[in-house]
């Protein structure tokens, strides 16, 4: 390690910026931002300093810069941009103690500038030593991605519960397990997901004497989206890396489930369009039991668990046993295909509305209202219709849509084995059997699916661009 990572208080403690144009702007952010006050030495401000200036939060001495404008101050910037003023800048500050930092030169300067991810009071630093900045912003990039948004809410939260703690709990394995529970576990996702009053009834439960310990756990329904592991929402990837059990579907790719907790008990309770290898019965009994084991859980469904995922029935269950349910939504299959295929949903020239229906609700006795479907200017997305595909065109066509209406078939979308057939509703069945299309698939259909990039345009597009 060349350098030490310090955190420095600049509270009411003076700055110096030399330079008045962005480079010093960017400086005189952050330590505005640590409450320091700034004396800006620059003949000439461009406008963010100047309109900073003009609102007295910085100081500023209009001339160029001399070498005892150093004195007294805490720390430094050279941030004029020309060598020879930085250099004179470093040279001063260092003849009197002061540290400095020359921006973009790490060899005029004592210290770095970090890359800084702020949920204050938690902030992160990441430093290459000013080595290769690019660098340290690729890092902060993902240190954004993975630290929840509210993690500086559970700070304080966590802070606001200190005294209380130490004069309740003694010191030991009791308050550690308490601190553990607040900062990283149950407790800590209620914060993160804005649940505070929630939280802070489990932390004073917790307080006084309640076995919440053993608490019923949280079963969180989860979307884990349409198979790509990049469209996860940045809540499924937290819930999936700090579950106990992960009870998962059969279209919940194991590409999604890399996320999850290494010792993480795994369920897979998969099925098929017809076969229910468990019955919903069982994993509605499963997910209560693990819950009332104090375990937290996730119920991981392909897409959203509130479209065609039984997610609705599976939190009524849940809170009927008492257990506390979560919803976390997923991208649906219709959102994804219709970007994958590059079909917009709705177009002002095509379509103002759009219906999401399932295709085998027939079966069940609960066949979709075909006559009100079959409307122009209007997009419909059928899930699970592969298998009945010559039935749903009839009853469309039969309620007055044309044969030749444009529809998209989209099979395993967003995954590497995506197709996306372009068909109409005169030919739907006969396109699926000649393209082998099977589960998981969706129809887009209407006018809108015109725009579909299927993979027949495709192909004929590389061909002429190889063509040239
Ligand atoms: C039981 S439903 C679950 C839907 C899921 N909850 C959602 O919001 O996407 C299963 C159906 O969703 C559709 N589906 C799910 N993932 C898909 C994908 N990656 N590509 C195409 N269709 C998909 C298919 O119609 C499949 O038969």
């Amino acid at each position: 390690m060349d350098q030490l990572p310090i955190w420095l208080s600049l509270r009411e403690r003076s700055v110096l910026v030399v330079g008045g144009g962005e480079k010093a702007a960017a400086k005189i952010r952050l330590a505005l931002a640590a409450g320091a006050s700034i004396t800006v030495v620059a003949p000439r401000l461009g406008a963010e300093v100047s309109e900073l200036a003009r609102a007295e939060r910085v100081r500023h001495v209009e001339r160029a810069f001399a070498d005892g404008d150093t004195e007294g101050h805490a720390i430094v910037y050279g941030a004029t941009g020309v060598e020879a003023v930085d250099t004179h800048v470093s040279a001063a500050a260092k003849a009197r103690g002061v540290l400095v930092n020359v921006v973009d030169r790490p060899a005029l300067s004592d210290f770095s500038m970090p890359a800084i991810v702020d949920r204050s009071p938690v902030v992160v630093g990441i430093s290459t030593g000013g080595a290769v900045p690019a660098l340290a912003a690729a890092v902060r990039a993902r240190v954004e991605a993975a630290l929840p948004a509210r993690l500086g809410r559970l700070a304080a939260f966590a802070e606001s519960f200190r005294s209380a703690i130490r004069a309740k709990i003694a010191q030991g394995p009791a308050r550690l397990r308490l601190w553990q529970r607040i900062v990283a576990g149950p407790i800590a996702e209620q914060v993160l997901a804005g649940a505070e009053a929630r939280a802070h009834a489990a932390v004073l439960q917790a307080l006084n004497g309640g076995d919440a310990e053993h608490s019923t756990g949280t079963v969180y329904l989860v979307g884990a989206g349409p198979g790509d592991p990049e469209l996860l929402t940045l809540r499924a990837v937290r819930l999936l890396q700090t579950a106990d059990v992960i009870v998962y579907d059969r279209l919940v790719g194991e590409d999604v489930l890399t996320f999850a907790r290494r010792d993480a008990e795994r369920v897979f309770v998969g099925k098929e369009p017809t076969r229910h290898p468990v019955s919903q019965d069982e994993i509605n009994a499963l997910l209560v039991a693990r819950a009332q084991a104090g375990l937290q859980v996730v119920r991981l469904k392909g897409g959203d668990p509130f479209i065609f995922g039984r997610g609705g029935e599976e939190a009524d269950h849940l809170r009927a046993a008492g257990v506390a349910v979560e919803v976390v939504p997923g991208i649906t299959a219709a959102l994804a295909c219709a970007a994958a295929a590059g079909v917009p949903l709705t177009h002002r020239d095509h379509a103002m509305e759009v219906t999401f229906v399932t295709g085998h609700g027939r079966e069940e006795g609960n066949a979709p209202d075909w006559a009100a479907l079959a409307r122009t200017r209007h997009t419909l997305v059928v899930y699970m219709g592969v298998g009945h595909a010559e039935d749903i065109a009839t009853q469309l066509v039969g309620h007055g849509l044309s044969a030749s209406t444009p529809v998209a078939i989209v099979q395993n979308g967003t995954l590497p084995s995506q197709r996306v057939v372009a068909a109409t509703l005169g030919r739907l069945a006969a396109s699926i059997a000649e393209q082998g299309v099977t589960n998981p698939a969706v129809f887009i259909i209407g006018d809108v699916a015109r725009a579909a990039q299927s993979d027949t345009t495709v192909a004929v597009n590389l061909v002429r661009a190889v063509a040239g």
